[in-house]
């Protein structure tokens, strides 16, 4: 997978996506959208992936949007603008919503604008207390477009949403914790581990198990009741005839049985992991 401004690392069943334009702050480029769609298409398929981890090179995350490219040089071809528009709305605003893996964005650093729909369209968030994000359009007499200001009522309460979108305020990531924007903000030197430690956590989990989870939640947000009952008893159906076609054979009956057995106990663990450990 070669990529000019994406570097893949495969290891563990987790795929780390770092946006790779250090110079640019890693912001976000129509090239760069272009790539990461194409990666996505990749790692949807690839088996030996269950996670993705997105995060930026150098001292930024992501610094939003390619100003220049986006915006500026776009100005007198509404064609050009739309086609980037896009593209660029749809690997954030629908690809990783409804990914069938889990997506964690891991924030090292500057957090602009449209990378807000990024740490929105992830799964799980972690950012360094000391990273930097901002709703900076209003500062440049713009505002949180395309899907940025569906990610912010999204995720937001309206309070915090609107105070910084009409401010262009920065913030760090301790804050960023405290409204909701993302789960932990953790010191820069421990971000790596700490995000690491849960995707690990995730990618020992069966993976036909963790797309209904999220598939649950996502869909259900936007049903109602009865549909998104009526939804998740389809699903329970597929994920068991999912899990009985697969060569292990092991679905959640398996599961069941040995705590029935009373051979593990499924508040605690990770059915498998258990019986790997006492063998
Ligand atoms: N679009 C285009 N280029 C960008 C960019 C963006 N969003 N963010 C940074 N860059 C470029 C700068 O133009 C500069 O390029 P150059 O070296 O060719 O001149 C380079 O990245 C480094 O930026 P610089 O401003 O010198 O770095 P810094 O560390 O002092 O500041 C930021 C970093 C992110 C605070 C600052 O670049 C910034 O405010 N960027 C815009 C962020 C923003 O408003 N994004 C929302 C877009 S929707």
């Amino acid at each position: 997978m070669n990529y000019e401004t994406l570097r893949v690392d495969i290891d563990n069943r987790i795929a780390t996506i770092t946006l790779n334009r250090p110079n640019k702050r890693n912001c976000m480029s129509p090239q760069l959208h272009r790539e990461m769609t194409d990666l996505l298409e990749k790692l949807r398929y690839d088996d030996n992936v269950s996670v993705l981890v997105f995060t930026g090179a150098g001292e930024a995350f992501c610094a939003g949007m390619d100003l220049k490219e986006f915006f500026f040089e776009t100005k007198d071809s509404p064609a050009r603008f739309d086609e980037i528009f896009r593209t660029a709305c749809e690997w954030r605003g629908r690809t990783l919503r409804y990914y069938p893996k889990t997506t964690i964005a891991m924030i090292n650093g500057f957090c602009f604008g449209g990378a807000f729909s990024i740490v929105e369209g992830c799964d799980l968030a972690v950012a360094a207390n000391n990273a930097t994000f901002g709703l900076s359009e209003v500062n440049f007499k713009l505002f949180p477009g395309g899907t940025v200001s569906k990610s912010l009522a999204n995720l937001l309460r309206p309070r915090e949403a609107l105070f910084y979108a009409l401010t262009g305020r920065p913030f760090d990531g301790t804050e960023a914790a405290r409204i909701g924007l993302i789960n932990y903000a953790v010191p820069a030197s421990e971000l790596r581990t700490f995000t690491m430690d849960i995707a690990q956590e995730i990618a020992q989990k069966d993976l036909t198990a963790l797309r209904a989870t999220k598939d649950g939640y996502r869909y259900a947000l936007e049903m109602s009741w009865d549909a998104s009952i009526n939804y998740t008893l389809a699903k329970q159906v597929e994920l068991k005839s999912l899990q009985a076609s697969m060569e292990s054979g092991d679905w959640v009956e398996a599961g069941i049985n040995d705590f029935l057995k009373g051979e593990y106990k499924p508040g605690l663990e990770t059915h498998g992991q258990s019986a790997q450990r006492r063998s």
